[in-house]
């Protein structure tokens, strides 16, 4: 079994968003193979019109060009990116998404596929923000028994 098709088994049920990509971070690329429901109800989409689309499909005017660029670099060198971006849902109403994009690799190192948990988060008003995820507050609930197990696995991290 590869990682995608483990992940995929798992994400069914999950309350986080997971979408899976193909390795073409370049334009048109890259290309969403795979996305659970949970994915579907955080941008208001039937999964169908996901499928097949870039992940781009979600940025507009207030998603910041300086984040996106940290997130190329990131896929380029084959790192984990964890970050906040503004995103925007099918009927335009934009949200707040901490996403955590891994790339997922085959046995011999070659990363095969990235795989992304997405949830939306609440600007905190008034706390002092000494980290990123301090100035935010979940929406729905977490993703850590999927991460958890995922990363007991090992398939994230190469060692
Ligand atoms: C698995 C995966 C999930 C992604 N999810 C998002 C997302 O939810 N929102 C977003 O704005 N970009 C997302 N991206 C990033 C864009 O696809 C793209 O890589 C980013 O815009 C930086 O590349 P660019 O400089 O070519 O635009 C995702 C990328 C991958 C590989």
């Amino acid at each position: 079994m590869t990682a995608f098709e483990l992940i995929r088994a798992l994400a069914h049920d999950a309350n986080v968003g997971i979408i899976i990509t193909d390795v073409m971070i370049d334009p048109p690329g890259p290309t969403i193979l795979y996305a659970n429901p949970a994915f579907g109800r955080l941008v208001k989409r039937d999964l169908s019109d996901i499928i097949g689309q870039s992940p781009r499909f979600m940025q507009g005017k207030e998603t910041r060009r300086e984040t996106l660029d940290t997130f190329h670099r990131a896929l380029a060198t084959g790192e984990r990116f964890h970050g906040y971006l503004t995103n925007y849902r099918a009927d335009g109403t934009k949200y707040r998404a901490e996403i955590d994009c891994r790339p997922l690799c085959a046995a011999d190192g070659r990363i095969e596929n990235f795989v992304s948990f997405e949830r939306e988060v609440l600007r905190r008003i008034g706390r002092p923000a000494i980290s990123a995820a301090g100035r935010y507050e979940l929406t729905a609930s977490s993703n850590d028994a999927l991460t958890g197990t995922l990363r007991n696995l090992a398939i994230f991290e190469h060692a």
